[in-house]
C-alpha cells in the first residue's frame, strides 16, 4: 500500500471531498445506532460499507433485509442502491476515509466498564490504518477512553508507524481523531433525527473540523467541543440527568403512593409551568443500554480520581429497587383478593426496555419475570415485538409469547411496556386484576386496576 501523503492542504481536500460525497464512510457495529447511521449516510449519497462481526447480520443485509423493527427492508434495499455494502472483512478499512466506531459498551458481571468491544475493535482497525484517515468513537464511554484506551492501541500496531495528530498542522505521517456521542432516542419520532445536534471532540482542531464536515453532511447541527473527554463527558452528563431525574420520580412515587396522591397527575400538573421544570416519569425500573448502564462507566472511571459520584450512586440505587417495589405491589394486590403470588398466573404485558422498540436489553421486564417466578408464580408474557424470549447474556427464560385472548384465566395481568398498540380498555374489561406500572389504564376507572 502506498502512503497518501498528506499536508494542510489535505484537510481542505478531505473536506472537499466529504462536501462531494465521494468520500468513503466506514462504519464498525452495524447494530441500534451504527446501521441507522449507515443508512443516513447512505441516503446522501456516501458510498458507506458497513463492518460487522456478526454473521447472520452481514448476510441479512447482503440479501436487502433488516434485523430493526422500525429499519424497513426497503431503506436498506435503497441503500444497497447507493453502494451500501457490509462486511466482516476489516482489510476493506484502509479504502475508507472516515471510520466511525459504533461498538457495545456494556458493565461486566462486577458493575465496572466492559471496554472489550472497543479494544478488540482499534485492534482489528490498527493494521489497516492509513495517514490522513479520520477515526471516530461514538460509543457512549468515560471521559478519557479516546486518548488513554483507543489513541494507544491505533498508534503503536499500526503498521506504518502513523501517530494521532496533535498539532496545528498535520503530518505526513498522521491520522486524524475524534469522539461524537450518539444521541438517538430510539422510539421518538418526535425530533427528526437530523435535527439532533451532534457534540464533536477531535484531539485537535484538524480533526473537530474534519469530523464536524462529516456530520454536517448528515445532521442540521455539529457541536464541536474542546477535546474527545469533553465530548465523552457530555453524553454522560446528559445520561445521567435523566438517570437522577427519573430515580427522583421514581421515589417521589413511592411516597404519593404512600400518600394516597396520584403522582402522574402532579408530574402532569407541573410540567404546566412553562420555565425551570422538565418532567421525567416513574416506571418499573430503568432500561435501554444507556441509562441503567453509562453512569456507572463514570463512577468508575471517578474512583480514579479519588472521588465518589454520590448522586449516580443514590439513583442507582432507587432505580434498581423499583422491580422489587413491582413485585411487592403485585403481591399487595393479589392479597387483597385472598391470594398469593405462590401459585398465582401472572401475564406481565409489554417486555421491551420502553414502548413501541424492539430492544430488551436491560429491560426491567426480565427482572419482574425473573423474582416473579422465584416467588412461585406461573409466568406468561405478551409482547408484539417479541415472539420469544429466549437466552440474553444475563437471562435464560425460553418462553414464548402468549395470545391475548383469554385473559380472565389470568390471576393478575401485570403491565410493565405500554406500547401503543394494546386496547388498555378491553385489556381491564376481560382481566380479572391488572396492576400497571406505567400509568398505562389512565383514563380508564374500574375497580381492577391497582397503579403501582
Ligand atoms: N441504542 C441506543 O439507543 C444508543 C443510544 C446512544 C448511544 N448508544 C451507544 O452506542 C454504542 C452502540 O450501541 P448499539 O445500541 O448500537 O449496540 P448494538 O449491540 O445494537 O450494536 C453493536 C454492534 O457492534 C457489533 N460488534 C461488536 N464488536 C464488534 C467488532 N469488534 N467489530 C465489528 N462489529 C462489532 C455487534 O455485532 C453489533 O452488531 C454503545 O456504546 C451504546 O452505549 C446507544
Amino acid at each position: 500500500m502506498t502512503t497518501a501523503v498528506v499536508t494542510d492542504s489535505f484537510v481542505d481536500q478531505l473536506n472537499s471531498k466529504i462536501q462531494q460525497r465521494q468520500a468513503r464512510v466506514g462504519i464498525i457495529g452495524l447494530g441500534y445506532v451504527g446501521l441507522p447511521l449507515a443508512l443516513l449516510y447512505s441516503e446522501q449519497r456516501f458510498k458507506v460499507t458497513g463492518f460487522d462481526i456478526d454473521p447472520r447480520k452481514i448476510e441479512m443485509l447482503a440479501k436487502g433485509g433488516s434485523y430493526i423493527c422500525r429499519i424497513a427492508t426497503e431503506e436498506i434495499q435503497a441503500a444497497k442502491i447507493n453502494g451500501f455494502t457490509a462486511t466482516s472483512d476489516y482489510s476493506e478499512l484502509s479504502a475508507m476515509d472516515a471510520i466511525i466506531i459504533c461498538v457495545p459498551t456494556p458493565l461486566n458481571e462486577y458493575h465496572e466498564p466492559d471496554l472489550s468491544f472497543i479494544t478488540t475493535t482499534t485492534h482489528a482497525i490498527a493494521p489497516h490504518l492509513r495517514a490522513g484517515q479520520l477515526v471516530v468513537l461514538e460509543s457512549t464511554t468515560y471521559p478519557g477512553t479516546t486518548e488513554e484506551v483507543m489513541i494507544p492501541i491505533l498508534e503503536k500496531e499500526n503498521k506504518l508507524a502513523l501517530k494521532a495528530s496533535r498539532g496545528t498542522t498535520l503530518g505526513s505521517n498522521e491520522f486524524l481523531v475524534a469522539f461524537s456521542p450518539e444521541r438517538e432516542d430510539p422510539g421518538n419520532t418526535s425530533v427528526a433525527r437530523r435535527d439532533i445536534p451532534k457534540v464533536v471532540g477531535g484531539l485537535n482542531a484538524m480533526a473537530s473540523d474534519v469530523a464536524c464536515t462529516l456530520y454536517g453532511s448528515i445532521f442540521n447541527r455539529t457541536v464541536p467541543v474542546s477535546s474527545p473527554s469533553a465530548a465523552e463527558m457530555t453524553k454522560l452528563l446528559e445520561n445521567i440527568y435523566r438517570c437522577v431525574n427519573i430515580a427522583l420520580v421514581n421515589e417521589l412515587k413511592l411516597l404519593c403512593l404512600r400518600m394516597g396522591i396520584d403522582i402522574w397527575e402532579v408530574i402532569g400538573a407541573a410540567s404546566t409551568k412553562p420555565f425551570g421544570f422538565h418532567p421525567f416519569y416513574p416506571g418499573p425500573g430503568l432500561g435501554g443500554h444507556c441509562i441503567p448502564v453509562d453512569p456507572f462507566y463514570l463512577s468508575w472511571k471517578a474512583k480514579e480520581w479519588d472521588f465518589r459520584t454520590r448522586f449516580i450512586e443514590l439513583a442507582g440505587e432507587i432505580n434498581i429497587n423499583m422491580p422489587y417495589h413491582v413485585i411487592q405491589s403485585v403481591g399487595k394486590a393479589l392479597n387483597s383478593r385472598k391470594k398469593s403470588i405462590n401459585g398465582a398466573r401472572v401475564l406481565v404485558l409489554g417486555v421491551a426496555y420502553k414502548k413501541d422498540v424492539d430492544d430488551l436489553r436491560e429491560s426491567p421486564a426480565i427482572t419482574i419475570i425473573e423474582l416473579l417466578q422465584k416467588e412461585g408464580a406461573e409466568v406468561s408474557y405478551n409482547d408484539p415485538y417479541f415472539p420469544i424470549i429466549g437466552k440474553g447474556r444475563k437471562y435464560d427464560l425460553q418462553m414464548k409469547c402468549a395470545e391475548l385472548d383469554d385473559l380472565a384465566k389470568y390471576d393478575c395481568v401485570l403491565i410493565v411496556t405500554d406500547h401503543s398498540d394494546y386496547d388498555y380498555k378491553r385489556i381491564v374489561q376481560e382481566a380479572q386484576l391488572v396492576v400497571d406500572s406505567r400509568n398505562a389504564t389512565r383514563g380508564i376507572h374500574s375497580h381492577k386496576i391497582v397503579l403501582c
